[in-house]
């Protein structure tokens, strides 16, 4: 089977879900513009994009209309091209609207299982639950009679043991995106003993098509990337309960200062406690419990992320792609309160922030913003200012961040002590294109 005739058919699972829903997105504009070539004419491409809930469905339709018209905006002199014979689309706009109704075109929205039975390549984004994730590919594949290729987005359960579990021998491979996967460049592929070597091949010749940059995982539980971020997030927890009981200060303002030390201090897109909102705090409590069975040597869960759930507090979005409340607040956009897990409600910042800032100290004059540094071809430069100049600081602020940094160096070199990542080079490019880092954590600046 060609390359695209494996893409002829293909379903999403979970297609209205957060992960579910972008590789939709890439995945619907991959084939709508391979049905555009003009060798393609006359074949059929279907995209069947399966999820339980009927809502979500209507939600990602939205979401892909929207998202669409950017990627069209982005290319319109290619689909001149390629619309070159339609007299009848004559201005920018009426390409743009033409590529949108073949882009949905492809889009078949539904709720049955059953539609991905034609189909030659699964993507599973399911929820991160193993039974579940058995449960839906193996009965797929006792339904089909094609053969067909799974490339599941768990961000961590073993891939052996789906292939295992499902009998997949071979015919699954682990293709894991990050969120959101329309934005961050990384897939990380993760091969089992028996995974073929045309799936391996099919997974790069896709991959580079949708411009994703691709880094190897041994099929450890949580892989390169949650087996970083998932190890900061329990540092940052237990950052802040620590400050929390040495400045005897309540738990809430020390997530606020452990957030802005890792957002701010740190010069990442997002706050610690911000970033595990945005995957969402229940999904990051699947994950721990996941990964935490297979190793034995760490405690890889929290207690307060387990209390938070009980309390209802889970983060997450909303299908609008808006930020629900989490460990924060969130209102258009901004952190606005942070939640109290002792009286459980939110406590406004403006009662506390300006106590937390001046206990922190002030930044040195060389802070720099993320968002600078992403196309500043001086970055190297002025982050080992920066750096430096924390270093040298005795504020609390300057302090934290050090020490985080150095914390965040020692779980990236363990990755590849342990043999989940290839080397180091893997583990700081996971970070800079899976979580959109400005600098990877095994670096000089935290020595
Ligand atoms: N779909 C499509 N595009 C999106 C999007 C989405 N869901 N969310 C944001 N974007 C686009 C915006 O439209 C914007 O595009 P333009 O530049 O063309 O206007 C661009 O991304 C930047 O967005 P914003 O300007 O609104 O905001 P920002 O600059 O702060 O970036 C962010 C937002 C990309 C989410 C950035 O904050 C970020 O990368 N944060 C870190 C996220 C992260 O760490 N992700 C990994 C989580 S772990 C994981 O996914 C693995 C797992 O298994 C749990």
């Amino acid at each position: 089977m060609t390359y695209e005739e494996r893409l002829q058919n293909v379903a999403v699972l979970g297609a209205a879900g957060k992960m579910g829903s972008g590789i939709l997105l890439l995945t619907a504009v991959e084939m709508a513009d391979l049905s555009l070539q003009p060798e393609n004419k006359g074949k059929s491409f279907v995209l069947n994009a399966i999820d339980v809930s009927p809502e979500g469905l209507a939600g990602l339709m939205k979401y892909l209309r929207e998202q669409v018209r950017k990627v069209a905006e982005k290319k319109t002199v290619w689909l001149r091209q390629m619309y070159a014979n339609r007299d009848d689309l004559v201005e920018n706009y009426d390409i743009i609207d033409e590529y949108i109704f073949d882009v949905l075109n492809v889009v078949r929205p539904v709720t049955s299982m059953a539609a991905a039975y034609e189909s030659n390549l699964i993507f599973e984004a399911v929820s991160e639950n193993r039974d579940l994730k058995v449960k839906l590919l193996g009965d797929i594949d006792k339904n089909s009679k094609n053969n067909p290729w799974f490339f599941t987005n768990t961000s961590s359960v073993p891939i052996n043991l789906i292939e295992g579990d499902a009998g997949l021998d071979g015919r699954i491979i682990g293709f894991h995106f990050y969120n959101p996967p329309a934005v961050q460049r990384l897939v990380e592929l993760i091969k089992t003993e028996k995974t073929g070597t045309d799936v391996v091949e099919f997974a790069h010749a896709y991959a580079k098509k949708l411009r994703k940059i691709i880094v190897p995982s041994n099929d450890f539980a949580g892989f390169v990337g949650n087996g970083h971020f998932m190890r900061d997030a329990l540092h940052g927890i237990k950052e802040a309960e620590a400050l929390a009981a040495e400045k005897n200060i309540p738990l809430y303002q020390a997530i606020y200062i452990i957030n802005k030390v890792t957002q701010d201090y740190l010069v990442r897109p997002m706050g610690i406690f911000q970033l595990i909102d945005y995957v969402g705090v229940d999904v990051v409590n699947f994950i721990l419990n996941v990964m935490n069975p297979h190793y034995k040597d760490e405690e890889l869960r929290h207690e307060l992320l387990e209390k938070l759930m009980e309390q209802g507090v889970k983060g997450g979005q909303y299908s609008s792609g808006a930020q629900k409340d989490g460990f924060l607040k969130y209102k258009g956009g901004r952190v606005t309160a942070i939640w109290d897990i002792h009286k459980q409600h939110y406590v406004e910042l403006e009662k506390f922030k300006d106590e937390c800032d001046e206990m922190m100290g002030d930044m040195p004059d060389s802070a720099v913003a993320w968002k600078s540094l992403l196309r500043n071809k001086k970055k190297d430069e002025l982050l080992t200012t920066f750096f430096n100049d924390l270093k040298a600081a005795s504020t609390l602020g300057s302090v934290l961040a050090v020490k985080y940094g150095q914390r965040s160096k020692a779980i990236g070199e363990k990755l590849v002590v342990d043999n989940v990542a290839h080397n180091i080079d893997d583990v700081n490019t996971v970070m800079l294109t899976g979580f959109f880092h400005a600098y990877g954590p095994v670096n000089n600046f935290f020595d």
